[in-house]
């Protein structure tokens, strides 16, 4: 998959791509990372590319023309997004789509935003990875490209690890992960973990998937998908619960 990102300050997101995981992915020709660098296409001989926002008010605003001759340099634009708090909440589902594109393109604002007519003619959608407010699209280019390389095909070493963990097609969140020593600091490991036993391990597991999600984030299980087995569970989890409190 090819990204295509335009940013002010493209090395801050380079040095992201240098190490883990994405950088197997774009080692392994997988992923593709191409940086622009939006100053790279201002007329203005002093480099600026950000002007005050009309109408007054404070900060400043990333100016139409190097943003529009950046875009005319890429070949291959494919879908176009750019960064902002007021776009459209990050979450797996929108990841799982956008993973399926050949190409994608992400334009960074920065210091007060990007100025609307690039957006109008420009982008195809907004994105937000969070209800809080960024100094720049840059951190959250990172997080796009790292989110979305972990749905390519490949990348994972397992793509069965990506089948049971939170947010995956049940809408769930995960079981609590424990690794060696079973004992640490007086601390064990759950019991069902060292048995041997696949069958109550997988139980186990699905019951502290619902468990972590009614706890955490009670608004996940009403948007859940779940499965008969994970049904019954639930069912269980409220009968344990209203045996307690009687
Ligand atoms: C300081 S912000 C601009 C905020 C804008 N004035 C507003 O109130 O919505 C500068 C840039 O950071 C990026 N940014 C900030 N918060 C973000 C978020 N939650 N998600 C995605 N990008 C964000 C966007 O690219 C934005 O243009």
């Amino acid at each position: 998959m090819l990204f295509t990102i335009l940013a002010l300050f493209p090395d801050t997101v380079s040095c992201f791509f240098q190490e883990s995981i994405v950088k197997r992915a774009i080692d392994s020709g997988v992923v593709s990372i191409n940086l622009i660098n939006i100053r790279d296409y201002t007329k203005d001989k002093h480099g600026k590319v950000d002007d005050y926002p009309f109408g007054g008010g404070r900060g400043m605003v990333l100016a139409p023309d190097p943003i529009f001759r950046a875009f005319e340099s890429i070949r291959n634009r494919g879908y176009t997004i750019a960064l902002s708090p007021m776009g459209c909440k990050l979450n797996q589902e929108k990841v799982r789509e956008l993973s399926i594109l050949d190409s994608l393109t992400i334009l960074c604002g920065h210091y007060e935003g990007i100025d609307h007519r690039v957006v109008e003619s420009l982008v195809d959608e907004e994105i937000s990875i969070g209800d809080f407010v960024l100094t720049g699209g840059e951190p959250a280019a990172c997080v796009i490209v790292d989110c979305i390389t972990r749905e390519l095909e490949g990348v994972l070493g397992d793509d069965l690890s990506k089948c049971e963990e939170s947010f995956d097609r049940s809408g769930l969140l995960e079981y609590e992960q424990y690794t060696r020593p079973a004992e640490y600091r007086g601390m064990s490991v759950p019991e069902v973990l060292l048995s041997g036993n696949h069958e109550r391990i997988r139980k186990w597991r699905m019951k502290r998937r619902l468990l972590n999600t009614l706890e955490k984030r009670p608004d996940l299980i009403n948007r859940s998908r779940l499965s008969g087995e994970y049904r019954e569970l639930l069912h269980e989890i409220e009968k344990e619960k209203s045996d307690e409190s009687s």
